[in-house]
């Protein structure tokens, strides 16, 4: 277990938060690198024995030494912007284990990847095709790619992060599959690798994945038969994580086993790209109690984090546990509250009708925030984002400084 109560003290691995606090101050996102290094180690068993590439989704979580430590067991990227591509080699991970996918490269994401020479091109459009074909062209060079093929599968998630749908704006669509491939295969600046998908995330259940695998396998069948040959398959990322009792995912080696099955005979490599799975359980967000706000309504913990620090309770409803960090001081006297945070706005709120006994000062975390969290936070209310801290057993590294004030305003012109 990384994140554990010892001695009453919810500990990161080896190192208790309230020491992190005090150190580092709150809000604080606090990662196990041990959690991140299991999570990935789960995919490679998995996948032991198959040609494959688990490639990180850098978009769950970015940190250069989050990065770093997944270059180092062997991991490639899927990124989605040019900012993603310098962050993967400034932490050390290879462009030729990494995987560009995205709606709307510009003209000079394409051409950075092509220079420093990404493994593959995720395409999503005919248009992108054309814009990918004359930038090699003019470089002098054949752009691996592969298209992102909308199996147009339900994946039972979020509608907001449901992406394998007929209506929705990624992918190209399954029957014009063929027909691209078949134009792309023409094209002298065009080196087909690739095939891929992407339903959607926090999928719970194996079978919509391994559905959408299948398409994608019998799509590369009929390519080959009309003389398309490719590398690999890419089926996605996606997998769920648990984020409380209510609807436990499947693990991820169910995921891939149900995928496997679906690619069974078939010699391409197998590529995955996770994010959350990987990072999601393996993160924290730690934060202090400001103020108890009793109402007559709703009672409120206010808390020095908020929906600029972690925006999926804001943006999805997403539901994410809070323990207190210290056992010792859920005495008797808990009530429920909402656990919400400065911000001016009703949407402000990390967790709703939970269970707490708080008194200002006190530490809370909010669990499962290793993905999908500092990523997506904001300087709303010219809140300085979050420092961001990694525990190796009980060692405890910044990997990220809290943002300043000044920092903020330093972009800005002084007026005149
Ligand atoms: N591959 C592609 C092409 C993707 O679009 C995504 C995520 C992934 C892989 C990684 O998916 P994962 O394994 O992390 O589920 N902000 C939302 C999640 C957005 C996911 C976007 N695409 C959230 O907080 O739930």
């Amino acid at each position: 277990m990384s994140f554990a109560y010892r001695s009453g003290v919810l500990c990161a691995e080896q190192a208790p938060l309230d020491e992190l606090a005090r150190r580092f101050g709150t809000p604080c996102y606090v990662y196990s690198s041990a959690a991140i290094a299991a999570a990935y180690d789960e995919f490679s068993a998995a996948l032991r024995g198959r040609d494959a590439l688990v490639c990180y989704s850098v978009k769950a979580n970015s940190n250069l030494s989050v990065l770093a430590l997944l270059a180092g067991l062997g991991a490639g990227f899927d990124i989605v912007s040019g900012g993603e591509l310098a962050r993967v080699l400034a932490a050390g991970g290879e462009a030729r284990k990494t995987l560009f996918s995205g709606v709307g490269k510009s003209e000079g994401e394409i051409a950075a990847a092509l220079e420093k020479g990404v493994y593959c091109l995720n395409l999503e459009s005919e248009a992108e095709l054309e814009r990918v074909d004359a930038i090699a062209r003019r470089l002098g060079r054949r752009a691996p790619v592969a298209f992102r093929v909308n199996p147009d599968i339900d994946a039972r998630t979020h509608p907001y992060i449901s992406t394998g749908l007929r209506e929705s704006k990624f992918g190209v669509a399954h029957a014009d599959a063929e027909r691209l491939y078949a134009r792309a295969a023409a094209m002298p600046g065009i080196e087909l690798v690739g095939i891929g998908c992407h339903i959607g995330s926090q999928l719970t259940r194996a079978a919509p994945f391994a559905e959408a695998a299948g398409r994608i396998a019998a799509l590369a069948e009929r390519l080959a038969g009309r003389g398309i040959r490719l590398r690999h398959i890419d089926i996605g990322g996606g997998i769920g994580i648990r984020y409380g009792d209510d609807d436990v995912p499947e693990p991820p080696g169910g995921f891939l086993a149900a995928a496997l099955g679906m690619l069974a005979g078939r010699r391409e490599t197998l590529i995955v790209d996770p994010g959350r799975s990987i990072v999601g359980n393996a993160g924290v967000l730690l934060t202090r109690v400001e103020y108890v706000k009793p109402g007559a309504a709703r009672s409120f913990l206010v808390v020095d984090a908020a929906m600029n620090d972690l925006l999926r309770p804001a943006l999805y409803n997403a539901w994410h546990e809070v323990r207190p960090v210290r056992q010792a001081e859920q005495g008797g006297d808990a009530a429920v509250y909402d656990v919400v945070g400065p911000v001016c706005e009703s949407g402000d709120f990390l967790a709703r009708g939970r269970r707490l006994s708080a008194r200002p000062g006190e530490l809370l975390a909010v669990m499962s925030a290793g993905a999908y969290g500092m990523v997506m936070s904001s300087n709303y209310n010219t809140r300085p984002r979050a420092a961001e801290v990694l525990v190796s057993g009980a060692e405890a590294r910044l990997v990220r400084r809290r943002e300043s004030v000044e920092s903020l305003l330093a972009l800005e012109e002084p007026p005149r």
